[in-house]
């Protein structure tokens, strides 16, 4: 009998035990949760908001982009491509007459002033945003010399104009300033 009461009291005692193991460890679950969950805003704080995110610029160093070269950078998480015209592209561009065009603006409206070798834009076709081909070498430069976008067809000239297919508007020409002969800030 001394046995079994014995054995009785063990098991509540076990019990008791295992009720407030288990009471303590789920206190201290959900007090972890509740630490995790307080964490994450602090951590969110830390990284720079959106609003800074989109005022950053980049500076790149267009020395080595001969002409007839263009080369691909990366802003804001887009494409830009930056390109060194030739004089045959720059005239290609200027004998245009501005009502042929459907976007309608110079090369000198696109470049900065004594500048008009440098195009760059933005490499996001203004039709449904893929990146338009002709920066990178041996790429189709489309029927205008300029950029094609191959995903429904659109052509842009030497300026960077639209001339054909679906795209409404040309490709769009970020802000920027030439830091130096070589350098330019993007943005
Ligand atoms: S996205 Fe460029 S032609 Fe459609």
């Amino acid at each position: 009998m001394a046995t079994t009461e014995q054995s009785t009291a063990d098991t509540h005692a076990e019990t008791g035990v295992r009720r407030r193991d288990f009471i303590n460890i789920a206190a201290v679950s959900f007090a972890g949760v509740g630490a995790a969950t307080a964490v994450i805003p602090l951590v969110n704080q830390m990284n720079p908001s959106a609003d800074v995110l989109a005022l950053a610029s980049i500076e790149v160093d267009v020395s080595a982009i001969q002409p007839g070269q263009a080369i691909k950078a990366s802003w804001r998480g887009k494409p830009v491509f930056i390109r060194n015209l030739t004089a045959a592209e720059q005239a290609e561009a200027n004998k245009v007459p501005l009502s042929e065009l459907r976007d309608p603006a110079s090369l000198a409206d696109r470049t900065a002033e004594g500048k008009a070798n440098w195009l760059i834009t933005l490499g996001v076709c203004t039709h449904l945003g893929c990146v338009p081909l002709g920066a990178a070498e041996g790429e189709n430069k489309g029927d205008y010399g300029g950029y094609f976008c191959p995903c429904h067809g659109s052509h842009y000239d030497t300026a960077a104009r639209i001339r054909k297919g679906p795209a409404p508007t040309n490709l769009e020409v970020p802000e920027y300033a030439f830091k130096s002969d070589t350098v330019v800030q993007i943005g």
